[in-house]
């Protein structure tokens, strides 16, 4: 299977890199979140409100096996899936993984109006990004075949980079 898996830290640029990828080399989309948001009827917010972290990280893995059947997929992956290794094995098990990393200014500019990352309320600072990110980069690190930093850098040339490193 040839997927390409997008993983990274909230804000990473992770959809719109996934968006360019489709446009300039002819791929389909696919976005976990929007799919499990349709699944679950509700936004990411809700269903983390309502059920809780875990349940919305067992909604990830059984899309994950789901997707691990496909191919010629990108798919833009929440900013936490690549914490659980199991969801890694399946990336891993049906394409690459290309990590996407993101200085925390820059993040921080990207997600400073939107509402819908439950793990991001309260904690829109330099310092908070900076901790969380640093708490999860080992895993990042560990899951990517491929790492691309976006910062200062057109979706466009991401999108050229990404396909120029996986030949
Ligand atoms: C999360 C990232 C979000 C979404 C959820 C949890 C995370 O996706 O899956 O809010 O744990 O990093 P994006 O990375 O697309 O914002």
């Amino acid at each position: 299977m040839n997927n390409l898996f997008l993983i990274g830290f909230m804000g990473c640029g992770k959809s719109t890199v996934a968006s360019a990828l489709c446009r300039r080399y002819h791929l389909k989309q696919f976005e976990m979140d929007s799919e499990i948001v349709r699944q679950a009827g509700m936004p990411i917010s809700q269903i983390f409100s309502r059920y809780g972290e875990e349940y919305f990280r067992t909604l990830e893995t059984d899309l994950l096996r789901r997707l691990s059947g496909t191919g010629d997929l990108v798919v833009s992956c929440g900013g936490g899936a690549a914490m659980k290794e199991e969801n890694v094995r399946l990336m891993r098990n049906s394409g690459r993984i290309i990590l996407l990393t993101a200085r925390p200014e820059t993040i921080l500019a990207r997600t400073a109006h939107d509402h819908n990352r439950p793990l991001l309320e309260g904690r829109r600072t330099v310092a908070d990004i900076t901790e969380l990110m640093e708490q999860r980069r080992p895993r990042y690190e560990a899951a990517a075949d491929i790492t691309v930093s976006t910062d200062g850098k057109r979706p466009d040339e991401i999108a050229d980079e990404i396909i120029a490193r996986c030949q």
